[in-house]
């Protein structure tokens, strides 16, 4: 349990809660009322407050901007039966995010900075968690590069801020996704294991590529020999074949993401063989001419569970089987979901009780 701390409040005037039709959420189109806001002034984080959702001024030579300091994260707020606020693993955000901002020559967060800041806003807009089925309040954790000055080094200044939103489904459906062998989202020694802006800025045009083509995503390959699956961008890649769990390992090229690792527990947990090693593209296509390819999907915190459909290759679009036919993504997305809305006990220890 982390200390409460005072973080000083202007509540917004007038609440935004009545404008938003909460029976049709799409995600990040819309922001509650609040957001959490520190300044970093090169030497220490002060000045922590929660202020009305607002625009941002700031002058055209603000450092990120230009030279893309910015890293950001992707977290859940739940509400339980009892009206309880529950958050899923934000520790495990908190340390990511440090892990990206040492990357990104930025400077760290502490987590009781991080958790309080994330605690406090949540509870203040706690009537913007949304209960139906499949529906959060997503919350958006960012930290860009403050100074105004356009020469390239390190910025001195930066600000953290944390704002949320109701969302629905990522992807409202099975997605259909493409092997890329042309583009590279990241090479070893590079920034792909952090989750900062510039890497999902340079996997736009490869996918508008894909899009126009039919396909929602694409399936990274290594950027050596583009012969090893690495992550879809905004998600984890995981797959079963025959009865085993099978998923890249992270590396410096995928990022470590927390619905990947939690789906791997309890799949240990539940006495299901997992590997975590390299992946040929070969053995995914051998595995579904074969059909033991039974199962595969995207792991991440916006996406939950993303089943695959299909997956393009060298021109082929493979489908894979139905999605009701498979059982074990089907039942981790229950059991998962099970923890995060407080039906399930939490033995692991994963849930978060803001209030
Ligand atoms: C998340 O899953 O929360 C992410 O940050 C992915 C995102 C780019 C939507």
């Amino acid at each position: 349990m982390v200390p409460t701390m005072e973080i000083p409040v202007t509540r917004a005037s007038q609440s935004k809660i009545n404008q938003v039709d909460f029976q049709n959420i799409q995600f990040g189109k819309v922001y509650s009322d609040h957001m959490f806001i520190a300044d970093y002034d090169g030497k220490q984080w002060s000045d922590l407050r929660i202020e009305p959702f607002a625009d941002l001024t700031m002058s055209p030579a603000t450092s990120v901007l230009h030279y893309g300091q910015s890293i950001f994260e992707g977290l859940k707020a739940y509400k339980n039966e009892a009206d309880e606020a529950l958050v899923f693993r934000p520790d495990r955000n908190a340390a990511r995010f440090n892990k990206s901002a040492v990357r990104m020559c930025m400077p760290e967060v502490s987590e009781d900075i991080f958790l309080n800041g994330l605690r406090e806003l949540v509870k203040l807009d706690k009537d913007w968690i949304p209960d139906r089925v499949g529906t959060s309040l997503y919350v958006r954790p960012f930290m860009i590069a403050t100074d105004e000055y356009i020469g390239v080094r390190p910025s001195q200044t930066y600000r953290f801020m944390i704002f949320t939103g109701p969302v629905g489904a990522y992807y409202s459906k099975p997605v259909r996704v493409k092997v890329e062998k042309q583009f590279v989202r990241a090479a070893e020694g590079g920034t792909g294991f952090s989750k900062t802006a510039g890497n999902y800025a340079g996997s736009l045009y490869p996918a508008q590529l894909a899009a126009q083509e039919g396909y929602d995503q694409l399936i990274w390959t290594d950027a050596n020999e583009h012969k090893y699956i690495e992550e879809a961008g905004t998600m984890n890649l995981m797959l079963v074949i025959d009865d085993t769990l099978l998923t890249p390992p992270t590396s410096g090229t995928i990022l470590d993401g927390i619905t990947r690792e939690s789906i791997l527990t309890l799949a240990q947990d539940w006495g299901m063989k997992t590997e975590v090693r390299r992946i040929s593209v070969k053995e995914i296509i051998q595995a579904i001419e074969q059909n033991r390819l039974k199962e595969a999907f995207g792991a991440g915190t916006a996406a939950t569970v993303a089943h695959i459909q299909a997956i393009a290759n060298d021109g082929i679009d493979y489908e894979l089987p139905p999605v009701e036919n498979r059982e074990f993504s089907n039942k981790v997305l229950k059991a998962l979901d099970d923890i995060k809305y407080g039906r399930a006990e939490d033995t692991q220890g994963w849930v978060m009780k803001v209030d």
